[in-house]
């Protein structure tokens, strides 16, 4: 075997998988893994069994986008069927955990009526006997939480259920993740390895340190009829060297969505990593190229899957200093730890933040702020704002954050004081409770609530309101998830007529009128300040 060195190709997508489903962050832990096998993945998967046409005229309607239904350009059901029947058999007893959280909830319902709870604990179901707490409300609502680090440790979490997918990517068009099954095709190469496995780092070093290919062979594992795909995701060219930001100031680069990179001389932030692979495309960005070789804080700031992504965050690993996360709530279903998660992953550095916390740096201060709504109304703490300062600068990332209560950020900025630059997201439209948070639910949820319940960011008077109470010199809209290379993970296509487009063409000319600098960041922005 060769001894060149080479490099990992800047094209080579790399889909961490559960089960063959697009990872994201409710598919980790136990729990909430359990309720969307059963209340996501068998239910479209069987659905597609039983109507495939069904599927393929659902994904052709942009009406559609986004809905449960299966995106695979030729029909695969006996794949389907076979990773159902897998499922099945294989997560029998995450199988068995979603029934429990199913029954242990009537049980509540239909026995706690303000009197001790003890009682109950001998009724609990078998597989969640010892991983809860039963519990009351104040006004004697019962409801139950989670010993979660437990459920990390018990048979429920199966790091054996995680792989990666590797394959080529020449444009931007990937199927939407969530709803359809990721199974393997022509020139892919599947890695079953968990998530927290050391070679995972040893393959995204390869994107900026050459290493021979049976290094690579062997810290992945690979089987050697895997040899002659893989070899295509390698090259002997480098990647152009990065140049670090070495000003007296700040410089900030917008990468798409939510994800920004903050520089200064000493300090490296970026926010919510979401990234664009590196080919031929129309729409200049920034990419996983312009990257530093080092980042000393990822800051996450909210459990939603376009904002906490692991396909981005396992290629960064093994150069991220620390990675911020919101606390939790401590064992609601809902409300899974980050902290926990990503520990469990591998992250070995991860920082937990309350709100109106600040972590003091060399140069730098970070301080979580509340971040209110956009979660349907559910209690969800996993959820921050951050005010990052860095020297004479200070910049406001609200992500979704939505304004619903304008006398919280009067009392911000008692607290804060002026802010110069604000990034607000306006996707005030969002999706109704049931698209993220349907398979949790143990009870139907009646239509209207469900609409009325939504996943929305600020609408122009609740923007305006942040940019006008901090005196922001400038306002930026970020997080509309209109990148076409995030397509897979959003369900986004706006109109002119659309009302984020609308609220945030408002915003902007309001605050350009004003002599305030404004617009809505797409595709990628660099500032000096
Ligand atoms: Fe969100
Ligand atoms: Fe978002």
């Amino acid at each position: 075997m060769s001894a060149e060195k080479l490099y990992l190709k800047p094209n080579v997508v790399v889909e961490p998988l559960v089960d063959h489903w697009y990872a994201w962050s409710h598919l980790i832990p136990p729990a909430t893994a359990a309720m969307n096998i059963v209340g996501r993945h068998l239910k479209i998967m069987e659905s597609y069994v039983k109507a495939p046409q069904v599927h393929s005229a659902a994904v052709k309607n942009p009406a559609m986008l986004g809905g449960p239904f299966i995106d695979f350009k030729v029909p695969r059901v006996a794949d389907v069927q076979s990773l159902i029947d897998r499922t099945k058999r294989e997560r029998a007893p995450l199988l068995a955990l979603a029934g429990a959280i199913q029954k242990l909830d009537d049980l509540l319902r239909q026995e706690a009526r303000g009197h001790s709870l003890e009682p109950l604990y001998s009724r609990v179901p078998e597989p969640l006997r010892g991983y809860v707490e039963l519990i009351y409300d104040l006004n004697n609502q019962p409801s139950f939480r989670f010993i979660e680090p437990l459920l990390y440790r018990s048979p429920y979490y199966v790091p054996a259920a995680q792989s990666l997918m590797l394959s080529l990517i020449t444009r931007d068009d990937r199927p939407f993740v969530l709803s359809t099954p990721r199974l393997l095709a022509e020139g892919d190469v599947h890695l079953r390895l968990p998530f927290r496995h050391p070679g995972i780092d040893e393959l995204f070093k390869m994107k900026a340190v050459p290493q021979t290919f049976a290094s690579i062979k062997e810290a992945l594992q690979l089987a050697d009829e895997q040899d002659a795909a893989f070899a295509q995701f390698l090259t002997a060219d480098p990647r152009p060297p990065y140049q670090p930001y070495r000003g007296s100031s700040v410089r900030w680069r917008y990468f798409g969505h939510a994800c920004i990179l903050v520089e200064t001389a000493e300090v490296r932030i970026l926010l919510d990593p979401v990234l664009s692979y590196t080919y031929e495309n129309d729409i200049s960005r920034y990419t996983y190229q312009d990257l530093p070789d080092w980042i000393d804080f990822v800051l996450i700031t909210h459990n939603h899957q376009d904002h906490i992504l692991f396909e981005t965050m396992l290629q960064l690993r093994h150069k991220i200093g620390s990675v911020v996360v919101p606390r939790s709530g401590s064992g609601d279903l809902q409300d899974p730890s980050l902290k926990l998660l990503l520990r469990q992953i591998g992250f070995t550095n991860v920082y937990e933040m309350d709100e109106m916390e600040t972590l003091e740096l060399a140069g730098a201060q970070i301080t979580g702020l509340p971040f209110l709504g956009e979660h349907a109304d559910l209690d969800i703490r996993s959820k921050l704002a951050y005010l990052c300062r860095l020297g004479q600068r200070s910049l406001l990332f609200a992500a979704d954050s939505c304004n619903v209560e304008p006398r919280l950020y009067e009392r911000l900025h008692e607290a804060v004081g002026d802010i110069d630059v604000a990034f607000i997201g306006m996707e005030c439209d969002g999706a109704p409770l049931s698209w993220v948070y349907g398979p949790l639910l143990t009870r139907p949820l009646d239509r209207k609530m469900d609409q009325s319940r939504r996943l929305a960011g600020s609408n122009y008077e609740r923007a305006v309101d942040i940019v006008n109470r901090f005196h922001c010199r400038d306002a930026y809209v970020y997080a509309m998830g209109q990148e076409p290379w995030l397509n897979y993970i959003m369900s986004v296509k706006y109109t002119e007529q659309s009302n984020p487009i609308i609220a945030s063409n408002k915003l902007i000319e309001d605050c350009q009128s004003r002599g305030i600098n404004a617009e809505r960041l797409f595709g990628e922005k660099e500032i000096l300040l």
